[in-house]
């Protein structure tokens, strides 16, 4: 067990800048989500770690020890890919004993540690097949089982459910924490899905273009985004946005927009006055957060357009003079398209126009 140190991590191919002085410190027993787009750099940072890559600057450390001149077999962490690239020849038993009979380990306890492991991963009745005779999610905790049975002191997981069906990537998500959380090991997880990184991660580390942009529990990735591009990519659906600009009016700040004039609160005002000087931000505000009336009076009035009954809570689609927005209601509710609502938002995010960054 280990903590893993990521200290000014650079990677170059050519003239391509794949990770950008990335610091990162997951904390031994911890697991920690790489999450954001395709060719942000995820794979990149793993297969440093891995020691499948060499950084073009920075360093890497697991536990006391510093790794960059070390081989992969040498760090003692174990990589689950997107391919679980199993032995198609060799019976579940034998992919995961692989890994011990390269160590020379003796047979008995060959056959107790990988007797154990498939038991806690619940495939102990497909031991004596061939992969190709087993199911999406048999071969993918087959991969796991080889990637536990050696039993590392970090486990890398790059996008390991990205071949298995939707619902069963539900469960087998959870299955992956809980196992985590079992073993103590530290996790490195890589997704591009938000969902994944939110219910799975103690920390979340969000990147973009090779750089990270937030690192932070899922509660505070959500909650206070530290920039556009945090609070764009995470949220199911996801936040609004409305371009305006600060003003003073009736000695109070206000957000103005072509559609709304929002009232910004003192603390927040005075910080925008600081980070923001020329007043041009973006308000983001989640759609739990717009709060509504079935009314024709107060000044943020717009019209519904379409709903989007989701079982469980409707979407409601919104129209004001070309901005679209998304709010959230009851599945029962009693607004129907072509209805005016009163809005008002209360809790919500400014985004500095110039540098993105979130103004708090
Ligand atoms: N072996 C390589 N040679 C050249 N460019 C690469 C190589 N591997 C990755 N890249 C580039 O580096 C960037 C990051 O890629 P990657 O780490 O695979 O992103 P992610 O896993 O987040 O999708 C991309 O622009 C990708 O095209
Ligand atoms: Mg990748």
């Amino acid at each position: 067990m280990a903590e893993v140190k990521i200290v000014g991590l650079t990677k170059y191919f050519g003239d391509t800048c794949a990770v950008n002085h990335l610091d990162l410190v997951v904390k031994d027993g911890d697991l920690v989500v790489l999450l954001g787009p395709s060719g942000c750099g995820k794979t990149t940072t793993m297969r440093c770690v891995a020691g499948l890559e060499r950084p073009t600057y920075g360093d890497i450390y697991i536990g006391e020890r510093r790794v960059n001149d070390l081989e992969p077999r040498e760090r003692d962490v174990a990589l689950v890919f997107q391919s679980y690239a199993l032995y198609p020849h060799f019976t579940a038993f034998d992919n995961i004993a692989y890994p011990l009979r390269l160590r020379k380990t003796p047979k008995e306890e060959i056959n107790r540690r990988v007797t154990d492991v498939a038991e806690l991963l619940g495939i102990t009745h497909t031991l004596e097949r061939q992969p190709g005779l087993c199911s999406g999610g048999e071969q993918q905790r087959i991969a796991l089982g080889r990637a536990i049975v050696r039993e590392p002191v970090v486990f890398l997981m790059d996008e390991p459910l990205s071949n298995i069906d939707a619902l069963l990537r539900v469960y087998m998500r959870a299955e992956i924490k809980r196992l985590q959380h079992e073993l103590g090991t530290t996790m490195i997880y890589v997704t591009h899905d938000q969902v994944e990184a939110m219910t799975m991660a103690d920390m979340i580390a969000v990147m973009n273009q090779g750089t990270l942009q937030q690192l932070g529990t899922p509660g505070d990735i959500y909650d206070v985004p530290a920039n556009n591009f945090v609070a764009r990519f995470v949220g199911s659906t996801p936040m609004n946005f409305i371009p305006g600009r600060l003003r003073q009016k009736d000695s109070q700040t206000v957000h103005e927009s072509d559609q709304f004039v929002i009232p910004v609160g003192e603390e927040m005002a005075v910080r925008a006055s600081e980070m923001c000087p020329d007043g041009k931000c973006t308000l983001g505000i989640r759609p739990e957060d717009i709060r509504f009336t079935m009314s024709d009076e107060g000044r943020n009035q717009a019209q519904v357009f379409l709903l989007e009954p989701l079982g469980s809570e409707t979407i409601l689609d919104i129209e004001k003079e070309g901005l679209l927005l998304k709010a959230k209601d009851v599945a029962t509710t009693q607004i129907r398209p072509g209805n005016t609502l009163s809005l008002s938002f209360d809790r919500f995010h400014l985004f500095d126009d110039a540098t993105g960054q979130a103004i708090r």
